[in-house]
């Protein structure tokens, strides 16, 4: 493949952003530098599929009692191997990891992430991605509480979606921007600069299975975007249901869409779906720095006092004024 010669790569990009991005320092670049080595990796398996030997199911559960596929403990591991030897990392945390992992006492940062979100959709050839959050560290020594921050004190957040192509979608803080790996190369090119999410959509991500088990609120939102034109919205709406958090993020983020993944009765002792700490705060912080909202329903997400490392939340987010309107549902 050949590359337009004007594109610029992800690093000219991080050096023209240090005069509008305070915590942008080379440590920061390096924690991102070790986060796209692991997830270059994790797109090339997956490219290789069945000849590489990575899919099926690894025959191990996770600490939320989910079965792992083999490629769950590979991303898992390749993220872990490359932030141990990154020196600004203080510490990580992994969906994959019952507890945090401390790392260099003097580093700044503290790394959360879902190493391979979706996996069901592996061994479909469907897209998956890798969800990151990094913290600033506020005490030391690094334990599981140092973690314990609002979304809105992270100073980045991102994904790579691994689908036709594979992308890198991040925020500094100041707006989102794509990032394109070229393979050959090994480097990713800046290929969309602040997206911003049309405030109206007429299209919703769920996952319609569980309609029965959902609170009234969510009800009453869905059956009037199912009436269509001729019901309270006065218009039709279109649903799509990728099944991986960062295939659904990224079409809202590229055009619009409400995502829900609310509290349900299916089982009433959890909280939802999602985890907080490294699927809905990332994804929220992406979200409202495109100018989306993202909510419990009952609270800004990013204002989420968090108490455990694996915590699930109700999410919906996506274009301002379907969040808004489902909040006000919610009374
Ligand atoms: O990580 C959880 C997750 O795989 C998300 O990526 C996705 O949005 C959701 O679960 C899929 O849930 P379901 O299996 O109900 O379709
Ligand atoms: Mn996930």
């Amino acid at each position: 493949m050949t590359t337009t010669p004007d594109l610029q790569t992800l690093s000219d990009f991080l050096d023209s952003q240090r005069p509008h991005v305070a915590e942008l320092d080379q440590g920061l670049d390096q924690v991102l530098t070790a986060v796209l080595a692991a997830s270059r990796q994790i797109s090339y398996d997956l490219q290789q599929g069945a000849l590489a030997g990575i899919l099926g199911s690894a025959d191990t559960d996770n600490v939320q009692g989910e079965v792992q596929k083999k490629l769950d403990i590979i991303a898992n591991d390749s993220l872990i191997d490359a932030l141990k030897r990154c020196e600004p990392v203080a510490g990580m945390a992994s969906e994959e990891n019952d507890d945090c992992i401390a790392n260099n006492p003097a580093g700044r940062y503290l790394v959360l992430f879902d190493p391979l979100d979706g996996s069901s959709n592996i061994d479909v050839n469907m897209s998956v991605g890798t969800i990151f959050s990094i913290l600033p560290v506020t005490q030391t020594p690094v334990t599981k509480e140092s973690f314990f921050q609002p979304g809105s004190r992270q100073i980045a957040a991102g994904y790579v979606l691994y689908g036709p192509a594979t992308l890198l979608v991040l925020t500094l803080g100041n707006g989102v921007n794509v990032f394109t790996l070229d393979r050959d190369q090994g480097e990713f090119y800046l290929t969309a600069s602040q997206l911003q999410i049309p405030a109206d959509t007429q299209e919703f991500a769920i996952n319609m299975s569980n309609q029965r088990h959902w609170e009234a609120p969510v009800q009453r939102y869905i059956s009037e975007c199912l009436a269509g034109k001729t019901g309270e919205r006065g218009k039709d709406f279109n649903m799509r249901w990728v099944a991986s958090m960062v295939g659904d993020v990224h079409r809202i983020l590229s055009r619009g869409g409400i995502f829900m993944y609310p509290y349900d009765l299916k089982d009433p002792k959890k909280a939802g779906r999602l985890r907080l700490m490294y699927e809905a705060n990332p994804m929220s912080f992406l979200i409202e720095q495109a100018g989306g909202q993202a909510t419990t329903g009952r609270q800004r997400i990013l204002d989420v006092q968090p108490n455990d490392l694996h915590q699930r939340i109700p999410v919906m987010l996506g274009s301002a004024v379907e969040v808004r309107l489902v909040t006000s549902y919610h009374g």
